[in-house]
């Protein structure tokens, strides 16, 4: 038995312990309460803020203004008439997995080398991830790149999930044309949440995440990025200049590098992104340009990050996904991310109750 184990693992390799499962596109409704607040459409007895309140209520006593108010703003738009399903803000679990996100291993910065679409040191991008699909033609190829944010989750693009399936996550990852390399982790999935609101139209919302198969360890090369986490960090974003795009260069119709390199790019104004475009650029998409003609975007679904100090230490934090932009390094467009920050509750939502 152990022999045939052996002989059959030998024979299919790992690649042949990766199936790919069903994506979520509809994980969670969404919902804005009648306090102009965002929240989830929830059955009743599942939404704790409510069944707070409705557990303090004594008999005899009327219900304070602020909770009858509360109550009703908590309407499910979707089932008015459903009195079961509430429109529900999860604030505590909410603010507790964002806290949780911003733990202080994140984001180690350590050398700054590296000034326009150079090779970046070994391990000192240690969130960077690599996505391996299996296209409709049935072929298997890392074809986006995504982001390490906790032991659990990675963070990538909705649009890697259009027309091929997710096989497994690479982490540790450096030089991908070497065949040994005993740092690399490959890592199976669990559930895939690709943004409620995604449009492939419109390239808007185009955020997913994947939920590992299990807990990674943190090593020297495996080690999450930090989030804009705090109203601050989020604000900021339409002040930066200089942010940075790592990655192999890898998309659904290229590849750049064996090894992730890092370009310098500078955020650009909507007013000006947005002519460059036929799509509507929102405020929760970033553009920022190319200052280098040698590499471009970084791979589908990785990061742009900026390097700021939080609690006096210079940390990467991913602004943004890349989501789209001209694949042609040599026209000048601005490329277009994802604003991470815009998605930090969605993110914190899915960490939280999934
Ligand atoms: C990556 O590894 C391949 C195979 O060993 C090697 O030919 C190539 O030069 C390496 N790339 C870099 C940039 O070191
Ligand atoms: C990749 O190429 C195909 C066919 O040329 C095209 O339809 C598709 O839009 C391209 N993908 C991206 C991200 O540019
Ligand atoms: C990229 O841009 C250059 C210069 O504008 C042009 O000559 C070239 O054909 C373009 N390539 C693609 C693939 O669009």
């Amino acid at each position: 038995m152990f022999k045939l184990s052996v002989i059959f693992f030998l024979a299919f390799g790992s690649a042949i312990a990766f199936w790919p499962i069903d994506v979520e596109r509809n994980a969670d409704e969404l919902c804005i309460r009648g306090d102009s607040k965002p929240g989830y459409c929830v059955p009743r007895n599942q939404c704790s803020i409510i069944v707070n309140i409705l557990s303090q209520q004594k008999p005899g006593i009327p219900p304070t203004r602020a909770n009858i108010l509360y109550i009703k703003n908590s309407k499910c738009e979707s089932r008015p008439y459903d009195h079961k399903y509430v429109c529900c803000e999860e604030i505590e679990k909410i603010d507790q997995a964002i806290h949780d996100l911003s733990i202080e291993d994140c984001g180690r910065f350590e050398t700054d080398k590296i000034i326009g679409g150079k090779e970046i040191q070994l391990m000192s991008r240690p969130w960077m991830a690599l996505l391996n699909f299996r296209n409709t033609d049935g072929k298997n190829a890392f074809t986006c790149g995504g982001t390490l944010i906790n032991k659990r989750y990675a963070l990538t693009a909705a649009h890697c999930f259009t027309n091929q399936e997710l096989l497994y996550v690479r982490l540790g990852e450096h030089n991908i044309s070497q065949q040994i390399d005993c740092k690399i982790e490959d890592i199976g999935i669990e559930r895939i949440f690709v943004h409620e609101k995604y449009s492939h139209e419109t390239g808007h919302n185009d955020i997913a995440l994947v939920k590992l198969s299990k807990d990674v360890e943190f090593r020297e090369s495996i080690m999450p990025i930090c989030l804009p986490t705090s109203e601050i960090l989020q604000q900021r974003v339409n002040t930066l200049q200089g942010f940075r795009v790592t990655g192999w260069g890898k998309t659904e119709n290229t590849s750049f590098s064996d090894v992730p390199m890092e370009a310098v790019v500078n955020r650009v104004d909507h007013s000006i992104c947005q002519q460059e475009y036929t799509k509507t650029i929102d405020s929760n998409q970033i553009c920022a340009s190319k200052s280098l003609k040698n590499f471009c975007n970084g791979d589908s679904g990785g990061p742009l990050s900026y390097i700021p100090y939080l609690n006096g230490h210079q940390r990467f934090v991913q602004y943004g996904v890349v989501s789209f932009g001209s694949e042609n390094c040599t026209d000048g467009y601005s490329g277009v991310y994802t604003n991470v920050g815009s998605y930090i509750r969605w993110i914190a939502y899915k960490i939280a109750t999934k």
